[in-house]
């Protein structure tokens, strides 16, 4: 595979605002859901609306779990989005199984969508349902995780996730002083493209600081072994994350960071730097360290700025997030789709590799949100409520 492969390939503007706005179009949240149960509770509301549930839908949204707060701020904000607008869109989840998103996406296509938004379990494993999306001539939005190995999908939105790596480890790097100084690794799921993406980010900053002794790695032998290369190829990052993947699951995560603090000497410990790839996988992570009484203080990263973490960051358990505006990628998914829907072609600002095909994407900027702004950038944009938490001034 080529060292290039699933890369940023050219991202002609960054900081890309959002454009275009939903004015005289509109579209109208069916308010699908995605479990069973949720589809009968969905199923009696819609029998209030003149619509019913096997009646027209224009775009089907697929997201992968209502088990990790992530995709459930995703669905609050398709809904919030779609309010006031008159196409009919359906949301349904797939609870982390590829075999229950193709179940999904095949409902949809017997509801005649034209526009499929699709966020993978798998990235690979999705390109089945992509394929019988477009073999209905569906037009495939991939939405924060890109689908691989197929020309089946027409555009993608995302995060800089390169982006989101770099920022974790640089903020590890604002916190270090001396050298010596013990890091722990987690990764993503493999099954997941972005899990990549952020790790060749954090890899970008953290080697550097590896390779003069800032750093050292604590509870990964592919990384040490591996510590010298300033690049990596995908296949080498494979190696690093097998070992230290979290698999995005609190639980996994939690017994890992067990096993590494069981197995660490006490030398290994004391004032340590974890690179963790989410919030939730943070909070899991940070309590295990938090317990461990050769650990006299952690630093720990973060990601997508969920209400539990805040709240960790505001007690001091963990020390940032990366906030990524839900909002900003709900809208460019919707504007996308109703642009097609309307024939005409939606603005991308650069492409990703995905494997098999360079696939057109529109890309949204992240912010580095810790203790100092959590306030100014959460709070007082309106983005949560401060009723939500304790102990914010
Ligand atoms: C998303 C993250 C999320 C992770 C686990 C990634 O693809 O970009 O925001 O935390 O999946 O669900």
């Amino acid at each position: 595979m080529k060292k290039t492969l699933f890369k940023l390939i050219a991202f002609v503007t960054v900081g890309v605002m959002l454009l275009g706005t939903l004015v005289g179009c509109g579209s109208k949240d069916t308010d699908g859901n995605g479990d069973s149960s949720a589809q009968t509770e969905n199923a009696l509301e819609k029998s209030d609306d003149s619509q019913s549930s096997s009646s027209r839908v224009d775009i089907g949204v697929v997201l992968p779990t209502k088990d990790e707060p992530r995709w459930v701020q995703d669905e609050t904000r398709f809904k919030e989005a779609l309010k006031d607008t008159d196409y009919y869109v359906e949301i349904l989840f797939s609870q982390g199984s590829p075999a229950k998103e193709k179940e999904n996406v095949e409902a949809l296509l017997a509801k005649g969508i034209k526009v499929l938004i699709i966020c993978p379990h798998d990235g690979s494993a999705a390109a089945a349902a992509a394929e019988a999306a477009k073999k209905e001539g569906v037009t495939v939005i991939s939405y924060d995780r890109l689908i691989t190995d197929t020309d089946a999908i027409d555009y993608y939105v995302t995060f800089d996730s390169v982006a989101v790596g770099m920022a974790q480890a640089q903020y590890l790097v604002d916190k270090a002083s001396g050298s010596g100084n013990p890091l722990y690794l987690y990764a993503g799921a493999a099954s997941d493209n972005n899990a990549f993406l952020f790790f060749e980010g954090a890899w970008k900053v953290l080697q550097p600081k590896i390779a003069d002794g800032t750093f050292v790695i604590k509870n990964s032998s592919e990384a040490v072994a591996l510590q010298d290369k300033e690049e990596l190829t995908r296949e080498e990052m494979s190696k690093i994350i097998s070992q230290v993947t979290t698999n995005w699951d609190f639980n996994e995560a939690k017994s890992k960071a067990e096993a590494h603090l069981t197995a660490a000497k006490k030398e290994d410990k004391g004032d340590v730097f974890i690179l963790a790839p989410n919030d939730g996988t943070a909070r899991s992570i940070a309590d295990v360290f938090a317990m461990d009484k050769d650990v006299t203080s952690y630093v720990i990263t973060g990601q997508d700025a969920e209400k539990a973490s805040i709240q960790y960051i505001i007690d001091g358990k963990q020390s940032m997030t990366v906030f990524k505006d839900v909002r900003t990628l709900v809208k460019d998914a919707i504007d996308m789709a109703i642009n097609v829907l309307q024939d005409k072609t939606p603005e991308t600002t650069g492409s990703y590799n995905n494997g098999e095909i360079d696939v057109k994407a529109k890309q949204t900027e992240v912010i580095v949100v810790d203790k100092e702004n959590v306030k100014s950038v959460l709070i007082d944009s309106g983005y949560y409520d401060a009723s939500e938490f304790t102990g914010i001034e």
